[in-house]
């Protein structure tokens, strides 16, 4: 396994590219199994999690090409041969759960095995269930798997979500494309991906309105065409570097990110004395003095989003002050505050909210990994640390992120990746 060597202390500077965005491409990918056509998507990140989704969408019958030959550019196409979602790929990768309605909507049936918790908690799917079950699929769960049907179809109806759950909307979303007549998602999730989803739906030939706004209305087609569109970029890759600049004192130019999407995160930085600007074709990023406790909570969007509450609790451990961070998104995402708290942070868990009394500065340590924003967490604590920082299980961290250690050493990070 990987492992990071970091010595603190360098500020950052210089550019850093942002690359597509991780929770949009992947849907995007299993948007290629609503019509055998060809959807070919630019600015595809390169990360494990996508070459995970390849390989369910080749087992489920695609063809899915890298026409640009640095994983860049993908065609998806072809028809499906196998409805089966293993449990080896799904138990792997949650997002997997999104081929469920795509596969009911094309093939009218679809044996999807239950994805299981992970570390940040126990993920339930019971909103992507009940929501198909609104559209007339008949679904049952035995030996670890859903099996839903619908040999008649998918007709449109009105959902309402108790929750706007990303996946749930996303699923729903795609499954009513082709059901016979009108779907109403009433309190869907309003994130960018969503966004980003629609417009590469409606590129296919759907028929969605309502993006952004808590209400998508979907009318049904006989079938989707192919379509060529380009990821978002990646707006938690984005907040995370800026993050990782505010916390070594640096300037960073994050090249194609777009401050439009991280509004919360955005102010709670310039609470925290750091300054977030767009500019032509890249977001500018500094400090503009010493740090300052900042209370956040997270929340759907477009509140502070939870994918960046590890990264922003780092850069909050050496701030001047006392701030909380309350976690209200996932039940057990704090797990960055032992390891941070080994490297000298003072922050206290009281269920979902965390307290961070700032310390003037942390030290490095041998610290693990234990999920995706948590590994960056640490990064970000190892980038200002006095000493060197180890990072161990590091494949986490590639899941999402694509070629850390050269993006940060570029910078002026002393940062090196090695192999056990
Ligand atoms: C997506 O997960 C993202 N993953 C997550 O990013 C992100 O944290 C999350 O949205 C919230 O923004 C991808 O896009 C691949 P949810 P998802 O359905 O769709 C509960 C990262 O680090 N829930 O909005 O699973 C659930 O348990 C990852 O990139 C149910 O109870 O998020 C959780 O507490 C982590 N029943 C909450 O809702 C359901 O049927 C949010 O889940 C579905 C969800």
């Amino acid at each position: 396994m990987d492992r990071f060597i970091i010595h603190g202390g360098h500020p950052l500077r210089g550019d850093i590219v942002i690359g597509g965005a991780k929770n949009s491409a992947l849907k995007l990918l299993v948007a290629g199994l609503l019509t055998p056509e060809k959807l070919v998507l630019d600015n595809v990140p390169r990360i494990a999690d996508i070459r995970t989704m390849r390989r369910l969408l080749e087992q489920h019958g695609l063809t899915v090409e890298d026409i640009s030959g640095d994983g860049g550019t993908l065609s998806i196409g072809g028809e499906i041969t196998n409805t089966e979602a293993p449990y080896n790929i799904v138990s792997k990768m949650r997002a997997s759960i999104l081929v469920l309605g795509p596969l009911l909507a094309r093939c009218g049936e679809a044996r999807v095995s239950l994805p299981g918790g992970c570390a940040i908690g126990t993920r339930p799917v019971d909103l992507h269930l009940k929501a198909l079950e609104t559209l007339g699929a008949k679904i049952t769960l035995e030996n670890g798997y859903i099996h839903a049907e619908a040999p008649n179809g998918l007709k449109g109806e009105r959902v309402i979500l108790p929750f706007a759950s990303v996946g749930a909307t996303e699923n729903l979303l795609m499954a009513a494309t082709l059901a016979r007549g009108r779907t109403e998602i009433v309190n869907a999730a309003r994130e960018p991906e969503i966004g980003d989803l629609v417009g590469c739906l409606n590129a296919m030939g759907a028929r969605i309105t309502g993006i952004g706004t808590g209400k998508l209305v979907i009318d049904g087609v006989e079938g989707l065409h192919g379509a060529r569109y380009r990821v978002m970029p990646d707006r938690i890759e984005c907040g995370t570097y800026a993050c990782a600049a505010a916390i070594t004192g640096g300037e960073l130019r994050l090249v194609g990110g777009q401050v439009e999407h991280l509004g919360a995160v955005v102010r709670a930085l310039e609470e925290a004395g750091v300054e977030m600007v767009q500019e032509e074709g890249a977001v500018r990023v500094q400090r503009t003095g010493a740090l300052r406790g900042v209370d956040i909570m997270t929340e759907p969007y477009p509140g502070f989003p939870t994918d960046m509450q590890a990264q922003f609790m780092a850069l909050l451990s050496v701030a001047e002050g006392a701030s909380m961070v309350t976690e209200t998104i996932f039940e057990n995402r704090f797990m960055h505050v032992p390891e941070l708290n080994r490297m000298g942070a003072r922050i206290n868990v009281h269920g979902s909210s965390a307290i961070i009394r700032g310390v003037h500065s942390l030290s490095g340590a041998p610290v693990m990994a234990t999920d995706l924003r948590a590994s960056f967490s640490l990064i970000i604590a190892g980038l200002a640390a006095h000493g060197e920082t180890i990072l161990s299980r590091v494949y986490h961290l590639d899941r999402g992120y694509e070629a850390v250690e050269r993006k940060l050493a570029q910078c002026g990070a002393h940062i090196e990746r090695v192999s056990d």
